[in-house]
């Protein structure tokens, strides 16, 4: 069989290691993971939606995500024709590369930075331009600079994975005056909810420039992660193409009762955001105790500067039963990034490190 020529040269995303993986290789009964950026607990709030629609699972679910659009546009407080609905706001990435690239386009994306954009682009048969980060932070002047005739799309995780540092509103404004209209400026604001007060009004630049996409996600703060729910938002231009290329029942039906019962609940989502703050200053504190270097996180997950390489560190945790993410896939051998758990779940990794520093 002849395969597509541009795939031989793409590796594949490798998702931090689940649970039971570790549990059965290593024969352990307890595992913590610390390694996707997932919240620590589940949405209980949301079992009596899902329990009432299993009724319907012999029906394929509403194509438009009706009742999930009028909360969300209701809630952004835009129209709901411009919000395009994914399995995991992952899927919109694609899309937007599926309705842009034409063989031989140009996509800009940070280096390091969510290794998803870089693999669909190829996929799709971009050239992708990396534009090197910066004291672990996006450099905007050199992603300017690089634009060319052929640019069609630039990808900026804000808050990025990951360092989980964020640009302001500033910095986004000042950069947005120099991008012209025919390219398309991708947000991915995955960590949106536990981002600063200073985070960019994504939606005003939405509504007074339109070359815009921001995407969201319910697999973060929200805690639907398994769920596969995101979505994007920009002109209703754009989400029409968008939509033509999406597969017709991309999101399922418990995905969709879940996100409705979610987008409105402030009470878990504040609850949330100040858990992970406060455990985020334990980690913070604890690290800096033991003289590590870490990047201030505006996310739920934490880049640490080893200084070395941390192969043998993830192994020394893995075998004690914590999984974290190696970054040598990123080409980051010395840091890796740790998800904020739950207060058991850090402690123990901070004593595990701790271990592993006395050995
Ligand atoms: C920057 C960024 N964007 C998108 C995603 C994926 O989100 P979703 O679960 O909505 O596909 C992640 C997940 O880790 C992420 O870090």
């Amino acid at each position: 069989m002849m395969f597509r020529k541009r795939l031989e040269n793409i590796n594949s995303y490798k998702p931090g290691k689940p649970v039971e993986e570790v549990k059965r290789a290593l024969g352990l009964t307890q595992v913590y993971k610390l390694a996707s950026n997932e919240i620590p607990f589940a949405p209980a709030y949301i079992n009596r939606a899902i329990q009432k629609e299993l009724k319907n699972i012999n029906r394929y679910p509403e194509s438009g995500c009706f009742y999930l659009r009028k909360a969300v546009a209701a809630k952004l407080k835009v129209r709901e024709d411009q919000i395009v609905f994914g399995n995991g706001s992952d899927e919109i990435i694609t899309l937007a590369l599926r309705v842009l690239i034409e063989e031989g386009d140009e996509v800009i994306v940070g280096y390091p930075t969510f290794l998803i954009y870089e693999i669909q682009a190829k996929i799709e048969g971009a050239e992708v331009v990396r534009a090197p980060l910066r004291n672990f932070r996006y450099c905007l002047d050199d992603i300017a600079a690089k634009i060319t005739a052929r640019t069609k799309i630039i990808f900026i995780a804000n808050p990025d994975n990951p360092t989980g540092t964020y640009l302001n509103n500033k910095e986004i404004e000042n950069f947005l005056s120099r991008i012209p209209a025919s390219v398309l400026v991708f947000f991915d604001e995955a960590y949106f909810e536990f981002a600063p007060p200073d985070f960019p009004k994504t939606i005003r630049f939405l509504k007074e420039r339109g070359n815009i996409i921001f995407t969201r996600t319910f697999s973060k703060a929200f805690g639907l992660a398994g769920a596969r729910i995101g979505y994007g938002v920009t002109t209703p231009s754009i989400a029409s193409f968008l939509n033509k290329v999406r597969e017709p029942f991309n999101v399922n039906r418990f995905a969709q009762v879940a996100a409705v019962a979610a987008v409105n609940n402030g009470k878990f989502l504040n609850k949330v955001v100040t858990y992970i703050k406060r455990e985020k200053q334990y980690l913070y504190k604890e690290l800096k105790a033991h003289d590590i270097s870490f990047i201030k996180s505006a996310t739920n997950f934490v880049l640490i500067d080893f200084r070395k390489d941390t192969a043998s560190l993830y192994n020394y945790l893995l075998k004690n039963g914590i999984i974290v993410r190696e970054l040598a896939g990123w080409g980051l051998p010395n840091l890796c990034r740790v998800t904020v758990g739950l207060h058991k779940e850090n402690k123990k990794f901070i004593d595990c490190f701790k271990r592993y520093l006395n050995k």
